[in-house]
């Protein structure tokens, strides 16, 4: 069948089509928790974006296929460096890693020469390179309070995450100005009405919501914890992108849960759809490459968090 062809089949013939050349090819297909459950139906795994490098260094597949955004794909790449790995859309990207160009981080080093420079992992190769230990939305505090006290202490790319961390450990971070406009745009208005009209539901959102947002929260956590207490609980907001209240929608459809804000919806990661999947499957486009040096450096900083948490 030809590729234009394939392209005319409806969802459930599209997913019939990637599964059969998955198989062919021994392809290892993630998506994110953003991604669209018709999506998340074909992969063989769903998770956040460092569970997904780590479960693809499991497989032996011949060939890796990400569905989600180029730094999570990078992500990929760095724990799996030998592996062919693929994204489903060339231009899905990170606004937040976007919104500096990773040359600003010089500029707060040379400040800063001794600091220790904290990367949170949803980040551009580039900028994780500089970095002397990365973190994650679930385990920010815990890295951030590794670190000795008489050590300054750059926090990169997200000030939201990094403010919530200073609130809670009372440590002072040297902060960028850039944010995930998905996360940032909810005002605590907006929360504490959601809030009002289901007042004996749990408020979970995640630290890339600005600082009011998360004080107001009954709980901040990632996307995966938020997955962890919607398995356990019942009565939930999700407060985080809309594609996660999605999937947790399609798993528990016995459950109360609703969303904070339907305008959180990230563009980029929804550029990502069946069609992508089974276009770069065939062509096996949009190989994520990098250089080895920034593997390397990379490498580095993930395994410093990986001394400190697993
Ligand atoms: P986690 O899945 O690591 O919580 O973060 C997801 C994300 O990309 C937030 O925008």
């Amino acid at each position: 069948m030809t590729k234009e062809k394939l392209l005319n089949l409806n969802k459930s013939e599209i997913q019939k089509q990637i599964m059969k050349i998955k198989k062919e090819k021994n392809c290892f297909i993630m998506a994110h928790n953003y991604i669209d459950v018709e999506i998340q139906e074909i992969a063989d795994y769903v998770g956040d974006s460092l569970h997904m490098a780590l479960e693809a260094a499991k497989s032996d597949a011949d060939l890796f296929l990400t569905c989600s955004i180029k730094i999570m794909g990078e992500a990929v790449k760095i724990l799996n460096p030998d592996k062919k790995v693929l994204m489903a859309h060339k231009d899905a990207d990170c606004r937040l890693a976007n919104m500096k160009d990773p040359s600003f981080l010089n500029k707060l080093k040379a400040e800063h020469p001794e600091a220790e420079i904290v990367c949170y992992v949803n980040s551009p190769a580039a900028l994780k390179a500089e970095s002397t230990i990365t973190c994650t939305s679930a385990n920010c505090i815990k890295i951030v309070e590794a670190i000795p006290d008489n050590k300054e202490i750059i926090f990169v790319p997200d000030c939201n995450i990094g403010r919530w961390v200073e609130y809670k450990t009372g440590r002072k971070l040297i902060l960028p100005d850039s944010f995930c406009y998905v996360h940032d745009r909810v005002s605590i208005e907006e929360a504490f009405e959601v809030k009002k009209q289901y007042p004996d539901y749990t408020l979970l959102v995640h630290p890339e919501c600005n600082l009011e947002v998360c004080k107001f929260a009954d709980v901040v956590c990632s996307t995966s914890q938020m997955i962890d207490f919607v398995a356990k609980n019942d009565k939930a907001i999700i407060g985080t992108e809309l594609g996660l209240f999605k999937q947790l929608q399609a798993r528990y459809p016995g459950k109360n849960i609703v969303y904070l804000s339907s305008e959180m919806v990230c563009e980029d990661m929804k550029k990502n759809s069946l069609e992508n999947v089974l276009t770069a499957l065939i062509s096996e486009e949009y190989e994520v490459n990098l250089e080895e040096s920034i593997i390397h450096r990379t490498k580095e900083s993930l395994d410093r968090m990986f001394e400190i948490v697993r």
